[in-house]
């Protein structure tokens, strides 16, 4: 049964929150620590509903921003940072290469990525992209709108696709455009029957967020 875990599986995951935890606690733009258990939380509620590998959605789960362009030099050096990882821990060959697949394949894109392979890599992307989608994603957004010196709202900033090269090079994004370039899509790239249900519900209440906001902004209510 691939929902039971061995006591050496169960260590392992223990090793990898514990090496998270140290690498990314402080961490200012979104990826702290505390997202990285969200997506474990999430992760494992969906292998459980969609009957999939729970060692490697957990395992994948833990370490997947470990690898993050924005924490490393580069791509290549996030990915060879967690291969080594796992060799050090002895994983075998076959689950090694099948989490560092997922980790290089979950980053969103602007959608463009190719599907992922497996149905463990399915999760584990649904899993990172609901905690972008929902009350936790209002709070991201604003986090990282926050730590780059964005504004909140501006309603001369609009979607990338909307501006001009020479607008969106000069100008400045801002929270609430984050929505619409990217957070109200997501909903329609989930992979996992059990994934779309949440991401539904999660949806709709951005969308009612989104709504009073441009209430209040106009004072409407
Ligand atoms: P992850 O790798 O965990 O999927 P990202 O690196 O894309 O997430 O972003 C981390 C968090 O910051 C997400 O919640 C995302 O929605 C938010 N974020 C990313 N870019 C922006 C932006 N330009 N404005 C506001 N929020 C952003
Ligand atoms: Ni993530």
């Amino acid at each position: 049964n691939q929902l039971v875990l061995t006591k050496q599986e169960e260590a392992l995951l223990e090793a990898a929150e514990a090496y998270v935890k140290q690498e990314l606690s402080g961490e200012g733009t979104g990826h702290d620590y505390w997202h990285i258990y969200r997506v474990v939380q999430t992760a494992e509620k969906i292998a459980i509903a969609e009957g999939a590998n729970l060692y490697i959605c957990k395992l994948a789960a833990y370490l997947h921003d470990i690898a993050d362009e924005k924490l490393n030099p580069s791509k290549e050096a996030g990915i060879s940072k967690v291969d080594t990882w796992l060799k050090e821990h002895h994983v075998s060959d076959t689950d090694r290469s099948h989490v560092l697949e997922i980790i290089g394949n979950m980053s969103y894109n602007g959608g463009h990525n190719p599907p992922m392979r497996t149905l463990e890599g399915k999760v584990v992307q649904d899993a990172d992209r609901l905690d972008a989608i929902g009350a936790i994603s209002v709070a991201r957004a604003f986090v990282y709108a926050g730590s780059k010196g964005h504004l909140i709202y501006d309603p001369e900033v609009k979607p990338r696709e909307e501006m001009t090269q020479e607008q969106y090079r000069t100008g400045k994004n801002t929270a609430i455009n984050h929505f619409y370039e990217k957070l109200l899509k997501l909903k329609d790239l989930m992979n996992t029957k059990h994934g779309i249900e949440l991401a539904e519900k999660r949806h709709q209440f951005m969308e009612q967020y989104l709504d009073q906001f441009f209430k209040e902004w106009e004072g409407h209510v």
